[in-house]
C-alpha cells in the first residue's frame, strides 16, 4: 500500500514510518522542516517538503497514494490561531488532496473527549477545531476511521489496548497508537467507524475485531 502521512515528524507519526515499512508499504511524510528530512529517511519514510498551514492545495505534495493519514498537529505551545490552521484547515487539506487525487482512505488522529471540550481557552479551542475536522471528515464521502487517543505517553508500548466508540478517559502510549493506525490500515471493514482508544487488557487485533463486532448495523 502506498500511504501519506500529514505530520511526518510528529512523536506518532516516527513510530508509525519503521512499522509500515516492515509491512511491505511505502510511505511519505509531509514535513515543513527541511531539516527533519533525514530523520525521515532513517525511520523508513520519503519525506516531501509541503507547509500545510502555507499551501492551499496540497495534492501535489500528497501525490498518488492508497491512504492517508492526518498526524499533524500544531501542538500544545501554540497559540489558538494555530489550532484552526493546522489542527482543522491542514486536515480538511488532506481531504480535499484525498478527493482530487482519488485516495479513498483517510485515517485521522482525533483525541478523546471533544464532545465535553474541557481546560483553557486556547485548549478549549484545539477541541472545537478538532471536533470540527473530524465533522468534515463524517460528511467527506471519504472511507474514514477516526482513532480518538486519551492522554499520549512516550512509554514503551505493551500491545494492550481498549478501542471503542465510547470509553472513560485514559492514557495510552503514542507506540500502541502507531500500531493500532497500521492494524487499522489493514483493516478496510473499520472504514465509517470512530473509536476512542486507551491503554487496556486486550490485543490490538482483538480489540479491534470486538469492537467491529458490536458496531451498530451488525
Ligand atoms: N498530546 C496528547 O495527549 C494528545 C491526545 C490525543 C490526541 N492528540 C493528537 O495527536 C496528534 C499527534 O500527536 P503527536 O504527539 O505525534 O504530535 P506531534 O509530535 O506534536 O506532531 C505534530 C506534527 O505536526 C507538524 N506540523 C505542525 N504544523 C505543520 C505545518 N504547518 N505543516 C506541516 N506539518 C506541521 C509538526 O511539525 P513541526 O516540527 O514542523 O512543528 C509535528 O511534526 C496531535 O497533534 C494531537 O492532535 C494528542
Amino acid at each position: 500500500m502506498k500511504i501519506t502521512i500529514a505530520g511526518g515528524h510528529g512523536k506518532i507519526a516516527m513510530l508509525l514510518h519503521p512499522i509500515l515499512k516492515d509491512k511491505g508499504h511505502s510511505v511519505k511524510g509531509l514535513i515543513r522542516k527541511p531539516e527533519q528530512a533525514e530523520a525521515l529517511r532513517r525511520a523508513g519514510a520519503e519525506p516531501v517538503i509541503c507547509d500545510i498551514e502555507k499551501e492551499e492545495d496540497i495534492s501535489e505534495a500528497v501525490g498518488r497514494a492508497d491512504a492517508v493519514i492526518f498526524a499533524a498537529g500544531a501542538g500544545p505551545g501554540s497559540g489558538a490561531e494555530r489550532k484552526w490552521t493546522v489542527d482543522r484547515d491542514g486536515a480538511v487539506k488532506l481531504m480535499k488532496a484525498a478527493h482530487k487525487n482519488g485516495i479513498p482512505r483517510y485515517i485521522m488522529i482525533s483525541a478523546m473527549g471533544l464532545d465535553k471540550p474541557r481546560g483553557n481557552e486556547v485548549f478549549q479551542v484545539y477541541q472545537k477545531a478538532k471536533a470540527e475536522a473530524d465533522e468534515a471528515l463524517r460528511n467527506s464521502g471519504l472511507d474514514y476511521t477516526i482513532i480518538k487517543p486519551g492522554r499520549l505517553t512516550d512509554e514503551p508500548g505493551t500491545g494492550n489496548v481498549a478501542l471503542a466508540p465510547d470509553l472513560p478517559r485514559g492514557e495510552i502510549p503514542r507506540q500502541d497508537v502507531a500500531r493500532v493506525i497500521a492494524e487499522i490500515l489493514e483493516k478496510p471493514e473499520t472504514a465509517g467507524h470512530t473509536f476512542d482508544l486507551v491503554s487496556g487488557d486486550t490485543s490490538i487485533r482483538d480489540a479491534i475485531n470486538r469492537a467491529l463486532a458490536k458496531a451498530p448495523g451488525r
